[in-house]
């Protein structure tokens, strides 16, 4: 069994959706997610399943060592973040070298940061959607293990595009945990290679 601790900033969808859908699984455990932030729904929401949450300052993340005892004592195998808005930091990037995975709700190395998918419809392009991919150093840039695409309409606004790239994200980030899981991500410098 591997342990998963989810790292949330907001409102939670994406952990309460990695929580059930692992719930019988017999390969992943949610077994604790972190937050910089007290006031967000992600607590309620996975409290109620049973998973516990703990706050940490935007310091304290800085500093990594309360997160990493927390971490320590949860036996934390892989770390997903899961709307996280702040930088991981060096100790952490250090305790969990590709063991780090994000998702972006844009199609990366386009419009990384925040706002994605108001970056994506400012700048009028036609297919947005999410990416799923390793942890590095800088910001939204490692390895990419997969990518769900969604049309970009006329009429959108930040907010319609980003409903639409949910529903991908919620099917992408299972995806991408269960091959982790089965060991069937192999990491080659940028290349992610999805062993069959
Ligand atoms: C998701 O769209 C996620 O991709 C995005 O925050 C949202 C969190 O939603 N993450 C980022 O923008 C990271 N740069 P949720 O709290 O409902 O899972």
């Amino acid at each position: 069994m591997k342990n998963v601790a989810i790292f949330a900033s907001g409102s939670g969808t994406n952990a309460e959706n990695i929580v059930r859908y692992f719930s019988k699984s017999e390969t992943i455990k949610v077994a604790v997610v972190l937050s910089n932030n007290r006031n967000v729904g992600v607590h309620a929401r996975v409290n109620k399943l049973g998973v516990p949450s703990f706050v940490f300052s935007r310091e304290e993340f800085a500093d990594g060592a309360p997160v990493l005892a927390k971490l320590a004592e949860y036996d934390t195998d892989l770390i997903v973040l899961a709307g996280f808005m702040n930088k991981i930091s060096d100790p952490l990037l250090n305790a969990y070298p590709g063991k780090i995975i994000n998702i972006h709700p844009a199609l990366l190395p386009s419009f990384p940061g925040l706002h994605g998918q108001g970056q994506a419809v400012a700048y009028g392009v036609k297919f947005s959607g999410c990416t799923v991919h390793f942890v590095d150093e800088g910001t939204d840039s490692g390895p990419i293990i997969l990518q769900k695409v969604v049309p970009v309409l006329d009429d959108d606004t930040e907010d319609t595009l980003a409903d639409r790239i949910l529903v991908q994200e919620h099917i992408a980030l299972p995806e991408a945990l269960k091959l982790w899981a089965e060991g069937k991500l192999q990491i080659n410098g940028r290349k992610v290679k999805v062993l069959a």
